[in-house]
């Protein structure tokens, strides 16, 4: 049962506030499942706004109705109603989560799905921990984050930076007017080892997280297994989450767990400052009157784009009998630009043709294609209804519109892509498989652009710096053992290759997992044809599908 409502809350010295919340508890509750199990959560709305839930790395096979994008596979879930959630846990072991999954609600709406073995920890392909940590990064906001929503719908901006990083909800005691209490802190005995689950649920910042003096055993990503990765800083993008085996041991007492912004665009505002979240590892029976602060960890600059490769590049997946492997031979391939960019209208006007508007307006793309939702009807319904007209095209290119040099430094107008609104999809055949070359573009700015698919997990088979060029990235590709994932960080002005088997039937979302380039168009969706059976076809409708 989740019911999502009111929870009266203050941090950062402001007068309490009501934010909207899970159960009534920020991060929302914990879902623990065991591979093969079949999870069903009723969604109560006692929000003042409509909600959807999407629980986020599921493939929901034959469950697309579960998957919970709003306009995408449902409408909302209005104030005052209920939907039930039900889906199964095959083939995924590790860490997931859940948000909402419209307006900017996700910022308060979200908790983490965890995936155990059904063998329990003893069948974990690493040695048994002593004990598991969830630890969720998030972002936090002072304002009503639907109001801020709201702004930024009819002013065409993105909503403007958080007021503090939080770990479990909690921003830390680095933070002006911030204490103890809100400062989340995690107790370990000397010498066991811990599974630290790490989620980063920020709206729209990729972290470095470091644990002072303590490094890291990575086993696993997006609940796919890793081959074990010794690293000192975990590198984790919104949308992602990291597996890693933490040993305590360091000397009892008392150290900071931080999380520091990562990215190498303009650094300018809050977001791109050193500001850190921490919380505390307190060794058991360390803490007393006499304790001295914690040791805070060195973060490496919010610039360390060399680091943050290293980390993203360096993870292959754990070869496990049964497992699916990379495919290597390709029925579609496409080739797509990831970028910001100007629009030719305001959001608020939806679908506009391409006469450009003065001024432009801020937007994002794929390809140019700058998304928008439908506002009538979900487009998994469309979709299974055969009544795509009126809702979504089938035109979602394959190349960009005009090729230019999508990463160099110099600024040239010439080449900057004026993006029209639209909803357009690709429309994949059942068990084609799909390899997609994601170019990061430095239209207004580089960035790493953390792409999210939903529905599938995909191979990522190289990654790199500059513009794509096929022969050389081709001669990289790992065909062996590609980790796999459903975020995948795209370079900083580079590249990212990823594969995948369209053989899930339906409507899947894929978007930048940053939450201002999602709202101003920086997604698709692919429609996924039935296969030739029953069990390979979108099935119909739950009954208590929300309408519009
Ligand atoms: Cu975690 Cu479409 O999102």
């Amino acid at each position: 049962m989740g019911q999502v409502g009111n929870l009266s809350i203050s941090q950062l010295c402001q007068p309490a506030r009501i934010i909207t919340a899970v159960n009534g508890q920020l991060p929302g509750p914990t879902i623990h499942a065991r591979e093969g199990d079949t999870v069903v959560v009723h969604l109560v709305n006692e929000s003042p706004y409509n909600m959807t839930i999407h629980w986020h790395g599921i493939f929901q096979r034959g469950t697309p109705w579960a998957d919970g994008p709003a306009m995408v596979t449902q409408c909302p879930v209005k104030p005052g109603s209920t939907y039930t959630y039900r889906f199964n846990v095959t083939g995924q072991e590790g860490t997931l989560w859940w948000h909402a999954h419209i307006s900017l609600l996700r910022a308060t709406v979200y908790g983490a799905l965890l995936l155990r073995p059904r063998g329990g920890a003893m069948a974990y392909p690493f040695p048994e921990p002593h004990g598991e940590e969830t630890v969720i990064l998030g972002e936090w906001w002072n304002d009503n984050v639907y109001d801020l929503d709201q702004m930024a719908f009819l002013t065409g901006n993105p909503a403007r930076n958080a007021d503090a990083y939080t770990i479990n909800g909690k921003p830390g005691d680095l933070y002006n007017c911030s204490d103890a209490n809100q400062t989340y802190k995690f107790q370990v005995q000397s010498n066991e080892t811990y599974l630290l689950r790490i989620i980063n649920a920020a709206l729209n910042t990729p972290m470095f997280f470091k644990v002072a003096n303590h490094s890291f055993t990575v086993v696993g990503v997006d609940a796919a297994y890793t081959t074990p990765y010794d690293t000192d800083v975990v590198v984790i993008a919104p949308g992602q989450t990291v597996d890693a085996l933490m040993a305590a041991g360091a000397a009892a007492g008392r150290y900071y767990m931080a999380a520091s912004p990562y990215d190498s665009a303009v650094p300018q505002g809050p977001a791109f400052s050193m500001t850190t979240t921490t919380a505390v590892v307190e060794y058991v029976g360390s803490a007393g009157e006499e304790t001295p602060p914690p040791l805070l960890p060195e973060r490496p600059d919010y610039n360390d784009t060399g680091t943050a490769f290293r980390f993203l590049s360096n993870l292959t997946a754990l070869v496990l009998p049964g497992k699916p492997t990379v495919p290597l031979s390709v029925d579609t391939r496409m080739f797509v630009t990831v970028g910001l960019g100007v629009s030719d209208c305001q959001p608020s006007q939806l679908l506009c043709n391409t006469t450009m508007s003065t001024p432009p307006v801020f937007s994002s793309s794929m390809n140019n294609a700058s998304f928008v939702l439908p506002t009538t009807t979900s487009m998994l319904e469309a979709h299974y209804r055969n009544a795509a007209a009126g809702v979504y095209t089938r035109d979602f290119p394959d190349q960009p519109p005009v090729i230019f040099d999508y990463t160099a430094d110099a600024s040239d107008n010439a080449t900057l892509q004026f993006t029209a609104k639209s909803t357009k999809v690709r429309t994949l055949r059942y068990n084609d498989t799909v390899e997609m070359v994601l170019q990061d573009t430095r239209l207004i700015a580089k960035e790493s652009h953390p792409m999210h698919l939903h529905g599938y997990n995909f191979f990522v088979l190289a990654q790199g710096f500059g513009n794509y060029d096929d022969a050389t990235a081709r001669a990289q590709f790992n065909l062996v053992n590609p980790q796999e994932r459903n975020t995948v960080a795209v370079p900083t002005g580079g590249w990212a290759v990823i594969r995948f088997i369209a053989n899930n039937p339906g409507m899947w979302f894929m978007h930048c997992h940053f939450d201002a380039h999602l709202h101003l168009g920086l997604a698709m969706v692919f429609e996924v044809q039935d296969g030739p059976t029953a069990e390979t076809s979108v099935p119909p409708p739950p009954l208590d599908l929300p309408q519009c």
